[in-house]
């Protein structure tokens, strides 16, 4: 049975004391959950993973100690260990810095920064030899849709930036399905729509790797989803949870997405 996950990716908001308010609360909201709750039930929460700005991971990382069942990864990392490259921030420095999972390929990397499918490949590869788990994002554009390409356009950016892994490696890595037409716009992609793409990648890994790779790769969607939303998608067989941009800066709504992942 796979775990569900939930994951905030912050982008490029909130002041330090506005990202700190934000885990407090969360951090709250978490408490009274399993104070109150009934016993065992904190095991049935999500892996919760927030993504704030480089420069506060190592802040929202004391904010959450193990024991609070929140992870904490960096939305971006070089293709190289160290060296000459200005302004970057590496896999070994963010393992460092207590990150434990970093986004690769997120569709604003790839479209406002050039980030392509080789690049992407092997900023996955540095972060996996640094033991970081790797969420790769893969999506397709509104008119990749609108022609039906969207399956072909998802198999290609999968085969160059996830399928080279060995097996191994894959249990670290998750996939998120984010369709770039959804990201930040308000409109999600309907239920039926996010689990007829899950399948068709939960397909294609076992295609590459097996059934049992199949079963235990986590996929998540991402793309406006809220806390309106989140119950339905993550009712989906193959959906695993999600990637929450703007919601995620919202500490109740994000806590009711948590909730919508539990079981
Ligand atoms: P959104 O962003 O939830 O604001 O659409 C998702 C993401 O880009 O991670």
């Amino acid at each position: 049975m796979r775990k569900k996950m939930v994951a905030g990716n912050w982008k490029m908001n909130l002041s330090l004391e506005e990202a700190m308010t934000l885990s407090g609360e969360l951090i709250e909201k978490l408490d009274h959950h399993r104070r109150d709750g009934s016993p065992g039930k904190e095991n049935k929460l999500p892996d919760v993973v927030l993504f704030p700005p480089f420069i506060y991971l190592t802040r929202i990382r004391e904010f959450f100690p193990d024991t609070k069942g929140v992870a904490v990864g960096a939305q971006n990392c070089h293709h190289e260990e160290s060296g000459a490259y200005t302004g970057e921030v590496s896999a070994p420095m963010l393992s460092s810095a207590g990150a434990t999972h970093v986004l690769i390929g997120h569709s604003e990397r790839r479209a406002q920064f050039g980030e392509d499918d080789q690049l992407l490949a092997r900023k996955a590869s540095r972060a996996l030899k640094n033991g970081l788990t790797t969420l790769f994002c893969c999506g397709e554009k509104l008119p990749e849709r609108e022609s039906e390409q969207h399956f072909d356009v998802v198999e290609k950016q999968l085969q160059s930036g996830v399928f080279w892994m060995k097996e191994e490696q894959l249990s670290h890595a998750v996939i998120a399905y984010k369709p770039v037409w959804a990201i930040g716009t308000g409109k999600t992609a309907s239920p039926a729509q996010a689990q007829e793409m899950h399948l068709f990648i939960r397909r294609l890994v076992e295609k590459t790797y097996g059934k049992a790779a199949a079963g235990n790769i986590r996929i998540l969607y991402g793309g406006s989803c809220n806390a309106n939303n989140a119950g339905e998608l993550f009712a989906q067989a193959d959906v695993d949870g999600g990637l929450i941009g703007g919601a995620s800066l919202k500490p109740r709504d994000f806590f009711q997405i948590i909730l919508a992942a539990a079981s």
